[in-house]
């Protein structure tokens, strides 16, 4: 069932991809003219997804002999994410990084890879999404809203971070106000963890906290270096609550429109992007954590237990429907 009520799409977001969009005046059939493919991303240039792309675009170019390529814009400048999927799927923008938060309000299906718990690590989330076996169906539904997704990029273990004191357990949370991404799943999580969420575009999120607007938020020690939370919440404790999944889309009518010679040096240099970003994402959190405790954040270890134990009713409320507990327990079997 497809729901809509998180998509919305700014006027000043969609005026400027419409625009952008306009400027390319290209011709993906094969017959002489370049494609220039706009692809959204809310990270910063320093990013290991924006350095990815960024690679594989310039060797999609080469590939190609200049025919096709990918022209990454960081920093939400094509809008954030609940806009940018709107904007892929209509055609205004080529391709987009989504959080699987945002594909859940397209196919509800996709919750089941953002519950905490059901990836143990990057490494066992990585097999699970390249397995086509696994998720080449939930991937295919999205195609009726002209949405190709090519697959997954990890955003590594999220923890919760804020500006009064290291978290311990789930009591230290109560009546915390912490951000969430727009959705369901989400909003439970940080329930069940005993806080108040509150959604907002991960772009607001420094301005929200410097402000008091929200206590607290979570993420990856790579975004909370690269988006500069780290300055205005700097206690940062490991609830390691879940391995988070990013999903890149590409309009599939711009996929399609590519010459079978563009596409599959297309889908090669895709594969060698993942591959990149996942060895880009162990190093970058390492060198973020050295970074952050240079700069004085204060890490803590939490009951993790307390975590678990108060995460894990998640599961039985979001895995229910046949299909749900099918993708589930493929990617649980897949857990060494
Ligand atoms: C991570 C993730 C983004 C997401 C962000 C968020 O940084 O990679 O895709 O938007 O978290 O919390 O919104």
């Amino acid at each position: 069932m497809r729901s809509t009520k998180f998509l919305g799409l700014t006027g000043a977001a969609a005026v400027m991809t419409l625009t952008l969009a306009a400027c390319g005046g290209t011709d993906a059939s094969g017959g002489g003219d370049s494609t220039e493919l706009r692809l959204a991303l809310n990270q910063t240039e320093t990013h290991p997804s924006y350095i990815a792309l960024d690679n594989m675009g310039q060797n999609l170019e080469d590939a190609t002999g200049g025919s096709v390529s990918v022209d990454v814009y960081a920093n939400e400048t094509l809008g954030a994410q609940q806009e940018a999927i709107q904007l892929v799927s209509d055609g205004s923008v080529d391709m987009a990084v989504v959080s699987g938060t945002q594909l859940e309000n397209l196919n509800p299906e996709f919750q089941v890879f953002n519950l905490p718990g059901v990836f143990d690590n990057v490494e066992h989330q990585m097999s699970v999404v390249g397995d086509d076996a696994i998720v080449g169906e939930l991937y295919a539904s999205l195609e009726e809203q002209n949405l190709t997704v090519l697959g997954g990029f990890t955003q590594g273990t999220r923890s919760i971070y804020n500006a009064k004191a290291p978290i311990n357990t789930p009591e230290d949370m109560q009546g915390m106000k912490v951000r969430v991404q727009e959705s369901d799943v989400q909003l439970d999580m940080i329930k069940a963890m005993k806080g108040a969420p509150t959604p907002m575009a991960f772009g607001e999120v420094y301005t929200a906290l410097q402000s008091g607007v929200i206590d607290a938020a979570e993420n990856n020690e790579v975004s909370y270096l690269t988006q500069k939370h780290s300055e205005v919440a700097k206690y940062f404790s490991n609830t390691n609550h879940l391995v988070g999944l990013d999903y890149v889309v590409i309009n599939t009518d711009a996929y399609e429109a590519m010459s079978e010679e563009d596409r599959t040096a297309f889908d090669e240099q895709w594969d060698a992007a993942v591959t990149e970003h996942t060895a880009l994402w162990t190093t970058e959190t390492e060198k973020a954590h050295t970074e952050l405790e240079a700069a004085g954040v204060e890490f803590n270890d939490v009951d993790a237990e307390a975590f678990q134990t108060a995460l894990k009713p998640l599961i039985e409320k979001y895995v229910k429907t046949d299909s749900a507990k099918k993708i589930y327990d493929a990617a649980r079997a897949a857990a060494k």
